[in-house]
């Protein structure tokens, strides 16, 4: 017999888009729906983890076993992961976060007016960095959405945040957001592997084991 990979730790999970609010009926999002995050919490149960996972809006059911907690705005997700993260052994950021928000959401409704509207937007803070640079931080994994030079800017990113690893998807022509499957290049600082296109649910398992590996190899067991 086996123990679960991940028996006795704590991982936490985003996923989803973020919605940032122009006036009290409108508002500025994407296209994730949540899947891909929701099928990494479930997996990461599976192997016996205790999840708590952070959502943006999604129309999808909380895994069974997961602590699920919704947000809204990237703002509500960072307060909510930053209050969740002591005692997490391990951070999957799958969500899609908006990078800038509306500087000054309207009150009121904004009423039609001339042909053309200006919406000054701000830089949204980058949660997944925050939570790497963090004091005692758990073991980083970053998800990177790109429609061109995937292991450049993926590496990039895994360099810029100083992640342990990070799950590249070909977001160009329809694929990765608001679909069933999808395919990861995972990457690490000396090391790197493909996991093929599957449904979201198998392809979440695979990564799940391949960041348990590292995730043993970084701590010595
Ligand atoms: O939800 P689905 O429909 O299933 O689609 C899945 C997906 C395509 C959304 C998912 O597989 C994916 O790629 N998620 C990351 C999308 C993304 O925002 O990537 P990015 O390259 O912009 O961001 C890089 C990393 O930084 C991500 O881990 C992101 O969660 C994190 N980030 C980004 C900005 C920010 N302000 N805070 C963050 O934590």
């Amino acid at each position: 017999f086996e123990a679960p990979r991940l028996a006795g730790r704590r991982v936490l999970v985003t996923a989803g888009p973020t919605r940032e609010p122009v006036d009290p009926v409108r508002y500025i999002t994407n296209r994730s729906s949540g899947r891909m995050g929701h099928a990494v919490a479930a997996a990461a149960a599976l192997a016996g983890a205790r999840v708590t996972l952070v959502s943006g809006p999604v129309t999808l059911e909380a895994p069974a076993g997961v602590e699920r907690l919704m947000v809204e705005t990237a703002a509500q997700m960072q307060e909510t992961v930053m209050a969740h993260l002591p005692g997490a052994d391990i951070f999957i950021a799958t969500a899609a976060v908006a990078d800038y928000r509306v500087a000054q959401p309207a009150q009121q409704k904004i009423k039609k007016q001339g042909d053309t509207l200006d919406l000054q937007l701000v830089k949204n803070p980058d949660i997944l960095a925050l939570v790497a640079a963090s004091g005692d931080r758990p073991f980083s994994v970053g998800f990177a959405a790109e429609t061109d030079s995937l292991e450049e800017h993926a590496r990039a990113k895994l360099e810029n945040k100083r992640l342990d690893m990070i799950a590249a998807n070909d977001v160009s022509g329809g694929q990765g957001f608001d679909v069933d499957d999808n395919a990861l290049r995972v990457f690490w600082r000396d090391g790197d592997c493909s996991l093929p296109r599957q449904s979201k649910v198998t392809l979440a398992r695979a990564l799940v084991q391949v960041i348990a590996d590292r995730f043993q190899m970084a701590r010595g067991q």
